[in-house]
């Protein structure tokens, strides 16, 4: 037996409380939506596959994913609204509620947070006057702390619509978000050119907008990236194996170091009584013995 699209989208709203239907697009927004969507629908031999990038097309139209938005993934991929909601509900690029034109995203996770994320974070909260989420009352900037963004060689990390803003400090911070919300143009240290998020949404729906042609021309990859295949390459010199305990004096000429020299032997585990003389090795004598 099968079902219409309506009514297997009916059935995934009465799963929780009974609500009111989501409202339509007008009809010039649904038509285009359409036509775009059915093209993204196109790259997949599943369509159900490309409900990441109809969600990212939604957001585009009105900068999150409303209700309407996800009743019309439902629509175009004859999924159930629960089976659309329970994917944008579960992935933070999609937004669930009104946001800025700037998403800016302060990295607050272990290397980035002791490289300065935390006291970046902190000094934008007080600086905007929004807190972990908000939206300046201009509309510009939506403060968030974000994950890990595979950008540790260049923390403290900051992201403006997912475009990198490498080796921040609060000063810069605060001053790339002033110039945000002035309109001034602010360049990220790498990659594509700012655009906002409306159309960083659409970039990621499947509909380059030409921008990658800059950022071959800025290069993809920062120093900190490449060094690791330069070294690979023998296009790099190793770096110079600084003793941690400056038993090494720092102007050695650096030599390459033999197999018991190298650091991973000095790192190995030693027996106790060399490690710590005071507790050394051996049988735990029993009591009265
Ligand atoms: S910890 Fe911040 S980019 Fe990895």
């Amino acid at each position: 037996m099968t079902t219409s699209s309506s009514e297997r989208s009916d059935r995934g709203v009465s799963l929780g409380m009974p609500q009111l239907p989501a409202p339509a697009y007008p009809d010039d927004v649904r038509a285009r939506l359409e036509t775009d969507a059915r093209e993204v629908i196109a790259r997949y031999p599943d369509s159900r596959s490309a409900l990441l990038p109809l969600l990212h097309l939604v957001q585009s139209e009105e900068g999150h994913v409303t209700r309407t938005g996800m009743q019309f993934c439902a629509d175009m991929l004859d999924l159930t609204t629960a089976e659309v909601t329970a994917v944008a509900t579960f992935y933070t690029m999609y937004r669930r509620r009104p946001s800025g034109d700037y998403q800016v995203g302060v990295c607050t996770n272990t290397l980035c947070a002791v490289m300065g994320g935390d006291a970046i974070f902190e000094e934008l909260q007080e600086h905007l006057g929004v807190g972990n989420g908000g939206t300046t009352d201009d509309g510009k900037v939506t403060l968030e702390h974000i994950e890990c963004n595979a950008a540790c060689d260049f923390a403290p990390v900051v992201m403006v619509n997912w475009e990198f803003f490498d080796n921040q400090t609060p000063e810069s911070a605060k001053g790339m978000v002033d110039d945000l919300r002035a309109g001034r143009p602010v360049a990220p240290t790498r990659g594509a050119p700012l655009c906002t998020f409306k159309e960083t949404a659409r970039i990621l729906a499947g509909f380059p907008d030409g921008r990658e042609g800059a950022v071959e021309a800025t290069g993809g990859a920062g120093h900190a990236s490449l060094i690791g295949l330069k070294l690979a390459k023998g296009e790099a010199a190793p770096a110079r194996v600084v003793h941690p305990r400056g038993e090494t004096p720092r102007d050695t000429p650096p030599h390459e170091p033999s197999p018991a020299e190298h650091l991973s032997s000095h790192d190995a585990p030693q027996d106790t009584s060399a490690s710590d003389p005071a507790h050394p090795s051996g049988p735990v004598a029993e009591e009265g013995e």
